[in-house]
């Protein structure tokens, strides 16, 4: 019934096309990934959504559509949206579902790699440290609970994309989903637990039934209908180990992550367009790569040890979103030609010439027409090619595109996109003064380093991932010790010798810091030894550890120890040749997670108070605090570090990861040339040496 005067109100259903696409019917063959019947080319690009902002998200989307792509490739982070047990997040950068949304508002599709083990130089590879501290917990292999716990969150997933309709069966933009990440390459250790956990993975993967079709990357023995996939600078070789499955390659890493000590790395346009070109000239038909757009390694989340903030990984769209050139517009000019022969290329007839030489032909042909790549893979000599009659003049290492077997549209060494350059610009908002006016304040611990009391005792050195369970980088361990007249160690020549497994350490006694230290040479393992002065009464050492990033590698890497490992020793040298050590290990130890600043977050109360005067530099834990006015315009922002030493920070109150700009990129980058020609590896066309691995 209608009030009277209001006519029957007419309720109209709309929405935007693309979000009101209808199902599609994704399979695959031998030759390609069939979408609604139809063999489809797919060029794909890794973007993960913690590492940009959701206002970065439509442009990042918009600039893969125009780079060529079809889809956007993500992994699924567990400890971001996990942090405690059974305690979700998905707000922010974490909103997967919107990531995803928006992803389809541009028209394309998705791949979703719920891992939930992504490696990606993730913090511990995306396991929640909560998880290590299950008992009875081994993970990646045959155990009921870790099983349960990755079965559960895998679950919660797939239900959030079913519930929204995002899978493509549902009519969503998601295409493919993968479990598990590079388990081949480890399987192996894992011995026949192994083999069972990857059997396990792929039918409980196949029982959520999302309506597409599973991958397994670097998977050869993945079980039907599971499709093995390839990862690597270079999958043109790789052949796919079933034959009823497509050429896939889920990671074509388009540069390098880069560590703390790092240089920058660099894989060139001519390269990266080689080995796509190369690969789709011998039948591949899927490849994505890793990454399209690194981003930025916000708060925590760096893995390692000692992956930098910075997640740029010279990708086709740089950390803060611009066009990389010349490489994204290279490898459009690419996709756009190997999208206009797709029918041909995915459901013609293949041959392959031996053309000597090291100079290779594929003849694609259907119906009359045909469409032919000429490879010349010599690292070193450019080459006059014979080819049906005709000759080509092919660069060294490079790939020719002939559309019609005639004429060449695109050779992979001549790039035709000019270079940009990037420059960074002093904040000129409402005439804002070049440099910040900063104040201070101390880091707050005097008591907890002076009383050595914590929230946790033990009778034993903790790991620590179980003592601050990855709620902190910082972790105090603090021990006393009442050392009586006799006691052996007593000698005037006393030091403190303390074994960890990274990365930094300041260590203070009786309140005192007596040394700071942190590992070189990627974060592993050092000893720190130093003189100590002690008193016959109550003696506190406190020990604070810093960890920059848990291993996110490797067979077993979720037990790679860290923090202090121990043994914590007092060494008595007495004369020349007598050595009295103690062992510290097993007494009494207490343990405290955090600062005092960060756990009461002074980053986001600016009500406290901050001094202007005496200001301090190289003083081990001190807040410093800035404002400033945004910049005008809508260019990415950058906070310049340089002058800083190591540690967090934060802008309005969000983390925007751990600097050490006092890092240095060692070596002498004069000595590595860059040659595009030849294979392609992470010591390859590096730059940046002799100044800080991250500066902004
Ligand atoms: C692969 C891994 C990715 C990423 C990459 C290196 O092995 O699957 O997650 O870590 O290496 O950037």
């Amino acid at each position: 019934m209608s009030p009277p005067g209001i006519l029957a109100l007419i309720i109209v259903s709309f929405c935007a096309a693309s979000l009101c696409a209808t199902a599609a019917q994704v399979t695959y063959d031998n030759r390609a990934i069939i979408i609604d019947g139809k063999h489809r080319v797919l060029v794909s690009g890794s973007i993960h959504y913690p590492r940009s902002t959701t206002q970065m998200w439509p442009d990042l989307m918009k600039k893969s559509r125009e780079g060529g792509l079809d889809a956007i490739e993500t992994y699924v982070f567990w400890n971001a949206h996990e942090p405690a047990r059974r305690q979700y997040d998905f707000s922010g950068n974490l909103d997967l579902v919107r990531f995803l949304k928006t992803i389809q508002e541009e028209g394309l599709y998705a791949v979703l790699r719920i891992g939930p083990y992504v490696c990606a130089e993730w913090n511990y590879g995306g396991f929640p440290v909560w998880l290590h501290n299950m008992p009875g917990i081994q993970m990646r292999t045959d155990n009921d609970v870790f099983k349960n716990e990755m079965q559960n969150f895998t679950t919660l997933i797939v239900d959030m994309v079913k519930k929204e309709k995002l899978f493509a069966s549902q009519g969503g933009p998601v295409i493919l989903a993968q479990i598990e990440n590079e388990y081949g390459n480890v399987m192996s250790s894992y011995g026949d637990e192994g083999k069972a956990y990857m059997n396990w993975c792929a039918n409980m993967a196949q029982s959520l039934d999302i309506g597409v079709p599973w991958i397994m990357c670097q998977q050869n023995d993945a079980p039907e209908p599971i499709i093995s996939t390839c990862n690597g600078w270079y999958c043109d070789q790789y052949q796919p180990p079933r034959s009823n499955i497509p050429k896939m390659w889920t990671e074509n890493w388009t540069g390098w992550y880069k560590n703390w000590g790092g240089k920058d790395p660099h894989r060139t346009a001519e390269d990266l367009a080689f080995a796509v070109a190369r690969f789709y000239q011998l039948g591949g038909t899927f490849q994505n790569y890793y990454m399209y757009h690194g981003g930025t390694n916000f708060g925590r989340s760096a893995g390692g040890p000692y992956i930098t903030t910075s997640y740029d990984y010279d990708a086709p769209l740089d950390e803060y979103g611009n066009l990389n050139q010349p490489k994204w517009g290279h490898l459009k000019q690419l996709h756009d030609l190997l999208h206009s022969m797709e029918d041909i290329l995915t459901t013609g007839n293949v041959s392959y010439v031996d053309l000597g030489d090291s100079a290779f032909g594929t003849i694609y042909s259907k119906e009359g027409g045909s469409s032919c790549f000429l490879a010349n893979v010599d690292s070193g000599n450019d080459k006059t090619i014979n080819f049906q009659g005709m000759n080509y003049t092919v660069p060294a290492w490079s790939v020719s595109i002939l559309p019609d077997c005639q004429n060449v549209a695109y050779n992979t060494a001549k790039v035709s996109t000019q270079t940009s350059v990037m420059v960074k610009k002093a904040n000129v908002a409402e005439e804002e003064p070049n440099s910040l006016k900063w104040s201070w304040r101390p880091e707050m611990n005097e008591k907890t380093i002076l009383l050595g009391k914590g929230d946790v005792t033990t009778d034993q050195i903790l790991d620590q991932k179980e003592a601050a369970n990855d709620l902190s980088d910082y972790l105090f361990y603090m021990t006393s010790l009442d050392l009586k007249k006799d006691d052996p160690v007593w000698t005037h020549n006393m030091t403190l010798r303390v074994k960890s497994s990274g990365q930094i350490l300041h260590a203070f006694v009786n309140g005192e810091l007596i040394g700071s230290q942190w590992a070189k040479n990627g974060g592993e393992r050092f000893v720190f030894e130093q003189n100590v002065k002690l008193n016959h009464k109550k003696n506190t050492i406190s020990l604070l550890s810093a960890t920059v990033g848990f291993t996110n590698y490797g067979a077993f890497f979720d037990t790679a120890p860290s923090g202090i490992t121990g043994p914590v020793e007092l060494i008595g040298y007495r004369g020349d040749d007598e050595t009295i050590v103690k062992d510290l290990s097993s007494q009494k130890w207490s343990y405290k997670t955090g600062l005092e600043g960060l756990n009461q977050k002074l980053y986001s109360s600016p009500s406290l108070k901050w001094q202007q005067d005496s200001f301090p530099v190289n003083r081990t834990l001190t807040w410093y605090k800035s404002s400033f006015k945004a910049p005008l315009g809508t260019d990415p922002v950058v906070v310049d570090l340089l002058g800083m030493g190591k540690g967090l920070a934060w802008v309005n109150g969000n983390s925007i990861g751990r600097y050490w700009p006092s890092f240095i990129a060692e070596g002498d980058c004069k000595l590595e040339p860059c040659d595009y020609r030849g294979s392609y590896d992470s010591n390859k066309c590096l730059s940046n040496c002799g100044r800080p691995s991250q500066r902004w």
